[in-house]
């Protein structure tokens, strides 16, 4: 079920007593960490109400096609382009039907032709319409058509709602959601939470004016994105910095260093990996002046206080996630990072050389070193997006090692 964190689920629910299964359905795959919207078709909303299916998926449910505000939200087209994976459970026998024929007559069935994805079928029906050489045919009709891209998950045999025994029943939600999880291929952190600093902190002087260092975030929130691509729970906490945020991932907005270290701190009782990319100021001002200080003086003198180490009082928390933090170095780059890696206790270093003017801070690009207690592995400049996917490969690794 790992496989389906950060997965975006596509549920169409059409009209059978089976309807009712899929609220824990829903629950399981949000569970697992997908992201889980719902169709429903007008039999299933005789069956189960919209309302359950939102408040268990957390977001509107979709029943409409030809509704011009239900369009202008989310419309069919890009309901079928979200989806990773679109799930029919359950799917009756008039479902199977419409799709077999290719019909699109309502916002499923027209999902169902608009998407590239895979589909998973989840029949459920009364035995003798399952058994029905039209519904067969229609079955074949439809895997013919799809091959590989469509898995059907059942019908199970058993007793029915109207009383019968044989094979039609839905499978279970259980079953279903492992059957949908063995869809995806294995990412190199499935499931595993991931805590990211990223951007620089502000510390401030007085109401208008602050301390701060430069960063623009570009590397954590790429690190990020690949985390969240490798499988894993992302949660990113942020300083003040003008990018998008990925999607799928946390984020936790903060200011100064000492609510970056909150933030930190309360994240730790599940983090795994903790990466410290974040540019955090080293100090900061003794005390925060209540009104903007004036221009009279010469001279001003601002006395600043240690700040604490946010990736140092992770590393030293118990149990202690695999914890990640980044140098940036002027000179002699192996021999800080290395010092570094021991006196903050972390299991891994990325250095990069500041003294280019190339890489490294507002850029694109950047090129690292990255240094672990056991060995060492050279990044040549490529742009932050394929650097963070390297490191994150390489992160994976060490951790499981
Ligand atoms: O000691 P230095 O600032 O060079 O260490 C850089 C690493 O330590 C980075 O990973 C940075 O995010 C982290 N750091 C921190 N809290 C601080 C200072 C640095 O987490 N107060």
């Amino acid at each position: 079920m790992q496989r389906l964190t950060n997965r975006r689920i596509l549920l169409g629910i059409s009209g059978g007593i089976a309807a009712y299964k899929c609220a824990e359905l829903v629950r399981l795959l949000s569970k697992a960490g997908a992201e889980v919207r719902v169709i429903m078709t007008s039999g299933a909303m005789e069956f189960i109400t919209p309302l359950t299916m939102q408040a268990l998926s957390g977001n509107p449910v979709h029943h409409a096609l030809l509704d011009p505000e239900a369009e202008a939200g989310m419309g069919h087209i890009e309901l079928a382009k979200w989806a990773d994976l679109l799930l029919i459970a359950p799917a009756s026998a008039n479902l199977i039907s419409r799709l077999a024929q290719g019909m699109g007559n309502d916002l499923l069935t027209t999902v169902c032709l608009a998407t590239d994805a895979p589909i998973c079928l989840a029949p459920a029906m009364n035995q003798a319409m399952w058994r029905d050489p039209m519904t067969q045919a229609n079955m074949e009709r439809l895997q013919a058509a799809h091959g590989d891209n469509l898995t059907v998950i059942g019908p199970d045999a058993g007793e029915q709602a109207c009383g019968d025994v044989g094979p039609g029943r839905m499978m279970e939600p259980e079953a279903i959601a492992t059957a949908v999880a063995d869809r995806f291929d294995t990412g190199l952190l499935d499931g595993v939470s991931v805590v990211i600093t990223a951007g620089p902190t502000r510390e401030a002087i007085d109401p208008v004016r602050y301390i701060s260092n430069h960063s623009s975030g570009k590397m954590g929130y790429a690190l990020a994105a690949a985390a969240r691509d490798a499988g894993a729970r992302v949660t990113l906490i942020s300083g003040p910095v003008t990018i998008p945020a990925p999607d799928r991932v946390q984020v936790v907005h903060v200011t100064s260093a000492l609510d970056m270290l909150q933030a930190a701190q309360s994240e730790l009782e599940h983090c795994q990996i903790f990466i410290a990319s974040a540019a955090v100021a080293d100090y900061r001002p003794a005390s925060v002046a209540d009104q903007k200080v004036k221009k009279s003086t010469d001279e001003l003198s601002i006395q600043l206080i240690k700040n604490p180490d946010i990736v140092a009082t992770v590393a030293a928390h118990e149990p202690h996630p695999f914890t990640v933090g980044f140098a940036a170095e002027t000179q002699d780059v192996e021999h800080y990072a290395r010092d570094k890696l021991a006196r903050k206790n972390l299991d891994l270093i990325v250095a990069n050389d500041v003294s280019r003017t190339d890489i490294g801070f507002n850029s694109d690009d950047n090129a690292v070193s990255v240094f672990w207690p056991e060995g060492q592995q050279r990044f040549d400049t490529m742009n932050k997006h394929s650097l963070a996917r390297a490191l994150i490969e390489l992160i994976a690794g060490q951790y499981k090692a």
